[in-house]
């Protein structure tokens, strides 16, 4: 048996109230000034006073850095990079989902060594430890704040390039359900199952360990019991707080355990046809879980108890098949797409996304081996 490491590096701050622990909690660590990393849907849903608020209670000062858009570009990296030399700052707060929380690890890599965000795509590719970073999670889906990974998009290749360091993890997440009031249903249902996507790929692939699982399967456990709530309302308090949870804790497991092929067609799907990352997740879970399950029955005949999609003497088989049922049904009941021709995408772009989701290390350990044309037929069957 391999050895395996694993650690919570990122100290993190839950429950109502935490975003007022934004500021003594940076003041603490001898901050003078911080570059706030954001973008317009948080600051028209008026989720940036509370913060700032904090920062300027403890004498923390900040400039503001708002233009992330989803999909993050590598040009949005180098503006906040200029940004944050121009206003001289000592730290980096993100505050929205993936796509602020990536740009601000990625401009941290960039800000310490130099270059463009280009240069670091892969395993530790970088030098020098990032500037502090420190997260606020306003979605229900990537675990960024807790994650190794930075998701960044080079439009010249169409390509979601991944940074992946140990050193990109923020120093500390405040998860603050009063920050997900605002979440329209649909973003509480994309994000929410791209967390559902980290923890089933996180408890099926070959790298887990009874740590990762401990940590995947309670977070498939939360969003089953919460997602449905979340989506209908946001302002359910204990819904969108579970699954604020689910989401980081996910982000624990998926960090070790890390992911599969869904993830490394998802990106290429979002790339090529601009779909949001949790909802390409969505398209393609039941179909690659369909593909993969004969390598993973017993996994997934454990994640089908978190469903409560069990009776008792059924068989592994039967109850692996129940998981990627229930998986289904959780998935029409908040309104996913059945699939991917329903949302207008076509085959035009089939051979590049084949080719760009054999660039995810994450297709090596994928629990069943998968060729080229396996990807293929599985993307003929998400359309
Ligand atoms: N780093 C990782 O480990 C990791 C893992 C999975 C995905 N990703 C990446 O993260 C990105 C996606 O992040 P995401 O799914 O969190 O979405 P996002 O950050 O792109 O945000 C989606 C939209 O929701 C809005 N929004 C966010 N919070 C809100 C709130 N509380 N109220 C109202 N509106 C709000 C944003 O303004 C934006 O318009 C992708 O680029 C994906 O590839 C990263
Ligand atoms: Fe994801």
């Amino acid at each position: 048996m391999a050895v395996h490491s694993f650690a919570v590096t990122t100290r993190v701050l839950s429950g109502s109230g935490a975003v007022a622990e934004i500021g003594p909690t940076l003041a603490a660590q001898g901050h003078k000034g911080v570059l706030v990393v954001t973008d317009q849907g948080i600051v028209s849903a008026g989720l940036l006073p509370p913060v700032t608020q904090s920062l300027q209670d403890s004498d923390v000062g900040f400039a503001v850095y708002d233009e992330v858009e989803a999909d993050p570009e590598e040009s949005i990296v180098a503006a906040v990079v200029a940004a944050y030399r121009s206003a001289d700052c000592d730290g980096l707060l993100a505050v929205g989902g993936g796509s602020s929380l990536d740009v601000a690890k990625a401009a941290g890599v960039v800000i310490s060594n130099g270059g463009t965000v280009a240069d670091y795509e892969g395993f530790d590719a970088f030098d020098r430890d990032l500037p502090p970073l420190y997260a606020v999670p306003t979605t229900v889906g990537t675990g960024s704040e807790v994650t190794f990974a930075a998701v960044i998009t080079l439009p010249s290749q169409q390509f979601k390039m991944s940074i992946l360091s140990t050193r990109l993890a923020p120093r500390v997440a405040f998860l603050d359900p009063t920050m997900l009031t605002t979440l329209p249903p649909h973003v509480v249902a994309h994000t929410g199952m791209d967390a559902l996507t980290h923890a089933v790929e996180g408890m099926t692939s070959p790298l887990s360990t009874p740590f990762t699982n401990a940590f995947n399967l309670h977070a498939i456990r939360l969003i089953s019991e919460n997602l449905r709530a979340a989506v209908a309302n946001s302002s359910d308090m204990d819904a969108i707080g579970n699954m604020q949870a689910a989401a980081c804790i996910a982000g624990v497991g998926f960090a070790h355990s890390r992911l599969g092929i869904v993830h490394a067609m998802a990106h290429p799907v979002g790339a090529y046809h601009h779909l949001p990352h949790g909802l390409s997740n969505a398209l393609l879970l039941p179909h690659c879980l369909d593909f993969n399950r004969i390598g993973c029955e017993p996994q997934l005949a454990v994640v089908a108890r978190e469903f409560d999609a069990t009776f008792p003497g059924q068989s592994e088989r039967e109850r692996a098949l129940a998981a990627i049922e229930a998986i289904r049904d959780l998935e029409s009941e908040i309104g996913m797409p059945a699939s991917m021709g329903e949302i207008g995408v076509t085959d035009e772009h089939f051979e590049a996304i084949v080719k760009d989701t054999f660039r995810s290390r994450n297709v090596a350990i994928n629990p069943r081996r998968v060729t080229e044309d396996d990807i293929l037929q599985i993307l003929y069957r998400a359309l």
